[in-house]
This record gives C-alpha cells, sequence and structure tokens, in this order.
C-alpha cells in the first residue's frame, strides 16, 4: 500500500466485479454493491485477461462462501482487507452483522463513497488497521463481534500483498475472536513463479504501491493457517490450485505450530506469533541482497522443474528432441555447412544443413512432383522459408522468381533429389527419435507422457500447425499462421482430419506450446520468446552480452534480435562493462526488470487459466509426465543430446542449458545457430 493512498488493487477487482454474475440470495441489495463498484470502476476497463477469469472463480467462491455460512445461520462476518467489497450491502440480512477492517487509507475512500451515495451502512462496523502494525482481535471485540457466538471471516486477495507472518498473525487474532464453529474463506497466490522470480518482483515494485510478497504451495498454506489456529477442510483439485481455500476454526488441543517458508520468502524466519496473541513482533530477517551485487554475478540457478512455467516444460522437452533429431540427420543426410563444407561422402551438389523445423514445415509436405506455394502454406498452417529452402538446395520453383525473390502462391515448389532424400530421412529420424525416447524413458512413463500431451491437445485448435512457426519482428510467434483453411473455398485444402493421439510426439509438443505463446502474446509487453529466453536471464545490473546465449540456452543470433527489440523498446540497455573490461553489458532498465518480472506471473496466469479450461487433472498429470524428464543432474532430457563422435556439432561447445522457449529462426532452431 502506498502510503496515504487507496487501494488500486482493492479498485481494479471492484471494477471486474460489475462484469461478473454474482451468486443470488433472496436478501441483500446487489444494486447497491453495484453502485458502489460503479463508483469505483469510474474509467477503469478491465481486460478479459486470464486474471479476470480467476477473479470470476474467486469471486464466486467467496461469495458462496458468505451465502453458505448465513444459511448455516452464522450471524457475523468479517471482511479483512475488504477493499471495495460490497458483500455487506449486497447479501445484507436482517439479523446478521459485519465488520470490514482494511487499511486506514483505503476504508476512509470506501466511506467517503458510501456516504455520498447515500447508501445505508447501518449495519457495517468498520476497523481502520494496518495488517503490518495493528492487532485485530481487541478492535474486533471492540467493535461488538461476541466472541462467544461463530463467525465467517473472508480475506481474498489480501494474503498475496502481506508477509506470511503478517497474515499468521492476522488470521490468528481472527482465531482468537471466534468459536470452534468459526470458518474462515482465503484465498492464496499459488502462482508457478519462481522463488527467485518472485523475489525480484517484490524488490523492482516495492515503492510503486502494492508489492506481491507472498505465494505460497498448497502444503505451505494449510501449514500457515494450522499455526494460526484454522483447520483447512479438503478442497476441491481446482480450489486447491487456484489457492481458494475454506477453513474450520481448529479445537485449542488440534493446534500445531509449524514452520512456513514463503516460495516467496525473503529468507525470513517462520511467523513466531502465538495463535492467539497478535502482540509479537517479527524479528526481522537479513536484509535481502542488493540488486547490483547479486545480479553480475553466475547466472541463476536452474529453479526446480515445479516451478518452471508449462512452457519451459514444453519448450525443454521439445528443444531436446529438436536436438537429438538434428543430429541423427547430421549423421545420416548428405550435406554440407559453411564453416566445416562437405560431409563425409556427400557429394558436391549436396545441401546445406537444416533443423527439424524445415522439415516439418515444409519438406514433409512435398510429394515428388511438387505443390503450389499456395497449397503447401494450407497444408503446413505456418509459412517457411522458402527463398533459403532453394538456396539450401532442397527445392526449385517453377517459374524461378530469381534469387532472393519469393515465389508467389502459383508457382510449384518440387523438391530436389537432395531435398526428396532429405524428406525420407527426416520421416525416419524422427521416428527413430520418438523410439529412443520410448527406450530410454521405460514404456510407461513414455506412454503416460504422449497420453497426457494427447489429452490436451485434443482440446486445442485443431487448425494449430504441428510445429512452430518462424518467429516474426520481435520473435513472436504469432505473426506467421494461417487459420484453418476454409473447405468451401475453391482452391484451398481442408485440413486433414485432426486426431490427437495420432500425432508424432514433436507434433504433441509444439501444439500446446504455440498455444500457450500465442495467449501469452495477447498481452501487452515483449514476447514469450524474449521473456522466456532473454529478459529472464537479465539483470539491472548488467549480463555481458556474450554470456547471454549460454544462460538463455539459445543463439547469438536471436540474442542480437531480441536485445535490438528490447532496446528500441527501452526496456535495455547496452553499454561498456563498469569493471572496464572489453565486454559489453546488457542491463534491464526499470520497466525492464517489470517486464522481466511480468514473465512467470503471466505464465503462472496462463496456466491457471488452462486449468480451468481444459481440466486440472490435464494439467497436473502433463505436469506429472514432463517434470521428471527435466529433474536430476543430468535431466533425462539431455541424455540424448550427444552428438555422434563425427558429428561436425561434435566439436562445439556442449549445450548446458535448454531454452524455455525455442528459439525458431529463420534456418530451424538449433540453439547454436545452425
Ligand atoms: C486486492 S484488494 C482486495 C480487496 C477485497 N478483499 C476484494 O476482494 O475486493 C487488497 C486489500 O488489502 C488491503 N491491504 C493491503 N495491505 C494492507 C495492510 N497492510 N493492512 C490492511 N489492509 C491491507 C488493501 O487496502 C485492499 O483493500
Amino acid at each position: 500500500m502506498k502510503e496515504g493512498t487507496a487501494s488500486y488493487t482493492a479498485r481494479s477487482v471492484a471494477a471486474r466485479r460489475l462484469s461478473y454474475d454474482r451468486v443470488a440470495a433472496p436478501y441483500g441489495d446487489p444494486a447497491a454493491d453495484d453502485a458502489l463498484s460503479r463508483d469505483v470502476a469510474a474509467g477503469m476497463a478491465p481486460r478479459p485477461t486470464p486474471m479476470h477469469e480467476y477473479i470470476r472463480a474467486r469471486t464466486a467462491f467467496f461469495d458462496h462462501a458468505v451465502v453458505d455460512a448465513i444459511a448455516r445461520d452464522i450471524t457475523q462476518v468479517v471482511i479483512g482487507g475488504a477493499g471495495y467489497d460490497g458483500r455487506a450491502l449486497r447479501y445484507a440480512r436482517p439479523g446478521v452483522r459485519w465488520f470490514e477492517v482494511d487499511h486506514p487509507a483505503t476504508q476512509a475512500d470506501k466511506r467517503e463513497r458510501l456516504s455520498r451515495l447515500g447508501l445505508d451502512v447501518a449495519h457495517i462496523r468498520f476497523i481502520p488497521a494496518d495488517f503490518t502494525a495493528d492487532p485485530v482481535a481487541g478492535p474486533l471485540r471492540g467493535a461488538g463481534l461476541d466472541p462467544a457466538r461463530p463467525a465467517l471471516f473472508l480475506f481474498e486477495g489480501v494474503a498475496v500483498y502481506l508477509e506470511a507472518a503478517v497474515t499468521e498473525r492476522v488470521l490468528a487474532g481472527f482465531r482468537a475472536v471466534t468459536t470452534d464453529a468459526g470458518l474462515l474463506a482465503i484465498s492464496i497466490s499459488v502462482g508457478a513463479a519462481t522463488s527467485q522470480a518472485r523475489a525480484r518482483f517484490r524488490e523492482r515494485v516495492a515503492e510503486m504501491g502494492e508489492p506481491a510478497r507472498t505465494t505460497l504451495s498448497f502444503g505451505q498454506a494449510s501449514d500457515l493457517l494450522a499455526a494460526a489456529g484454522w483447520e483447512v477442510t479438503q478442497p476441491s483439485e481446482r480450489q486447491r490450485s487456484a489457492g481458494l481455500l475454506l477453513a474450520r476454526a481448529a479445537t485449542a488441543g488440534r493446534r500445531e505450530r509449524t514452520s512456513v517458508t514463503p516460495a516467496g520468502g525473503s529468507g525470513r524466519p517462520p511467523a513466531t506469533a502465538a495463535p492467539d496473541t497478535e502482540r509479537t513482533r517479527l524479528t526481522p530477517g537479513p536484509p535481502a541482497a542488493s540488486p547490483a551485487g547479486r545480479a553480475a554475478a553466475s547466472p541463476p540457478a536452474s529453479p526446480p522443474p515445479a516451478d518452471l512455467p508449462l512452457s519451459a516444460l514444453l519448450s525443454q522437452a521439445l528443444v531436446a528432441f529438436t536436438i537429438e533429431a538434428d543430429n541423427e540427420a547430421e549423421y545420416r543426410i548428405a550435406h554440407r555447412t559453411t564453416s566445416h563444407g562437405l560431409a563425409p561422402g556427400a557429394a558436391r551438389g549436396a545441401p546445406w544443413l537444416t533443423s527439424l523445423l524445415m522439415w516439418a514445415n515444409c519438406l514433409r509436405f512435398l510429394p515428388d512432383a511438387g505443390i503450389t506455394v499456395g497449397e503447401l502454406r494450407d497444408r503446413a498452417r505456418t509459412g517457411t522459408n522458402l527463398d533459403g529452402m532453394r538456396r539450401w538446395r532442397y527445392v526449385t520453383y517453377t517459374p524461378d522468381p530469381g534469387p532472393g525473390k519469393r515465389p508467389g502462391p502459383a508457382a510449384i515448389i518440387t523438391p530436389t533429389p537432395s531435398g526428396i532424400a532429405a524428406r525420407d530421412i527426416w520421416q525416419q529420424v524422427t521416428a527413430d527419435v520418438e523410439a529412443h525416447w520410448r527406450r530410454r524413458l521405460g514404456g510407461g512413463p513414455f506412454d503416460a507422457l504422449r497420453s497426457a500431451l494427447t489429452g490436451l491437445v485434443g482440446q486445442l485448435d485443431p487448425a494449430l500447425p504441428d510445429c512452430l512457426p518462424i518467429l516474426g519482428p520481435g520473435l513472436v510467434s504469432g505473426r506467421d499462421l494461417r487459420p484453418a483453411a476454409d473447405p468451401r473455398s475453391p482452391g484451398t485444402l481442408a485440413p486433414p482430419p485432426f486426431r490427437a493421439a495420432g500425432l508424432p510426439l514433436w507434433a504433441l509438443l509444439s501444439r500446446p506450446l504455440l498455444a500457450f505463446a500465442l495467449q501469452y502474446e495477447r498481452e501487452p509487453g515483449p514476447s514469450l520468446a524474449i521473456s522466456a529466453d532473454i529478459l529472464r536471464v537479465l539483470t539491472e545490473a548488467g549480463v555481458p552480452v556474450k554470456e547471454i546465449p549460454a544462460r538463455g540456452g539459445v543463439s547469438k543470433e536471436s540474442v542480437a534480435i531480441a536485445l535490438g527489440t528490447l532496446s528500441k523498446s527501452g526496456l535495455v540497455t547496452e553499454g561498456p562493462d563498469p569493471g572496464g573490461s572489453r565486454f559489453r553489458y546488457a542491463r534491464l532498465t526499470r520497466s525492464g526488470a517489470l517486464a522481466r518480472d511480468e514473465y512467470p506471473v503471466l505464465a503462472a496466469d496462463i496456466e491457471a487459466d488452462w486449468r480451468v479450461r481444459f481440466g486440472d487433472d490435464t494439467i497436473t498429470v502433463l505436469r506429472q509426465a514432463l517434470e521428471p524428464l527435466a529433474a536430476g543432474d543430468p535431466a533425462p532430457l539431455l541424455a540424448g543430446l550427444a552428438p555422434h563422435p563425427g558429428n561436425w556439432r561434435a566439436h562445439a561447445k556442449p549445450l548446458q542449458v535448454l531454452p524455455h522457449y525455442p528459439m525458431t529462426l529463420h534456418r530451424g532452431g538449433y540453439p547454436d545457430g545452425s
């Protein structure tokens, strides 16, 4: 909370609620609640983001908690961090008393609005309190809360803004003024963001208003509640993953002190306040390392797979598959490279090497006799590097548009003899690599992976291409897509019948990754590729530009493109090493640091949205299948990455890090830039 300023987040939640259907009750004054929300929302137009859907579900959860409690004859409702929550109006019922505890600045603003709008608040008691400093139990009693009768306590959208220890103390204060029949409804932030990202996020936005401070796993939240005297009731999987929890007052004998370290914690010791006292002040932990002191040091350690966004898990698997296939293709296809010339045994007319992607978006669709460029586009549902494929000797065009020119959609694209050979070898290589994966992972885990992917892919848009598109300007994924061909319009091909279970593994990995990227890129800000691979590894103190490829697991070429884009948008500056070395440094600006910290938050939002749209189980089983592949040292995903000893790639620096989003550039995307 900014000193003396009403909560902005509370206003935005109220504005969103105007567009939700609310749980109905045969009492109360919904119009009064709406009038307050409209007053608060003036000028705010919430966008239909995943956050909007999350707050819709959260609102329904708390509405139900209130209506159910009132139906069970609970006659006291306490709203902690009430903001502009208008439930005391919407669900006003004779005989039910309401208590709103909130930060003085927000509460003063709310009361001014309620009074200006002439709304009846005689049944509500307002208790100003800054949770970080003020007690709540005494003032609640003082305001008339009867501790001998049960109450319902709401703590919606508040815990995320408080240190875990503060939340624990407030909840303990609530517990101190209710009976064993008391109830608590609370929302916690369960984002999959890494603790490092969370910590950075807190540091950067601390003075900008309302920093998100605490992310907890379900287990940590249960422990925190237990330490405060509350016992979580069994939530549904959906509530659990959305962090929407109901708890009963624990009886004194069952209360346990448990250590709680929030995932986004600052290294502070767990709360030490006794459950029924709120006087205890917390010992401040050691100060967080200064960003400058930390940032220029070694690259951040890779977070455990459970903390990685789903997109990063998919990316690592897809890139590992691609590298393995690229290595195998290098071994089997007679080819040449710019730096190494002709491969052993290759004839003089041999093509240059490309990556799996160029087979996936081009060669595999070409019959020996060729098809039109337009047909290729319809079949692939994304573009290919038309000029490159000709230059690299895989295809010819009739008529030939001439070097560097794009053939028109009616031109015939025909595979050369080398193209036909490469097409058929690639077909075999990808099938063989998939068989290697099955052998390496074991039939059970491999089948579980395929089946988990199939379960998700079957629910996605069938018109997605099987492979990732070549990234467009700004390294965005969504530029080069073609909507499903319209079977009614002459000259276009109907998409082939879609059966997710029949797709090869690389396509099963690519489709959800692309769907994730498209959703990510609907929000303003840098693309998923830039956010996940480049921004993620940058700091405000600066990172040597030459180290970025190794930190992000991507090519120099993609780093150069990303830094150009980031500099233009004011998120990064490039300059000399402050230490005086000859290496250039890339530094995040303040907005760059915020954009970096948005990545795990937005990725977690999308994952939460997918759980709602595609089913909790769908995402849970997919995570269960993907996480073990990235866990351990070395992770199973790295097991198949070694090139054949005779390959020229065998002399390249071995790859240490798999990217969190594949950098699919003009030639394909093998991270060494080949
Ligand atoms: C996102 S709003 C949620 C408001 C309300 N519960 C709702 O769902 O509409 C967060 C609320 O927490 C309150 N808050 C944040 N920090 C606080 C603190 N230190 N003490 C008291 N209230 C605080 C703000 O005033 C604000 O009302």
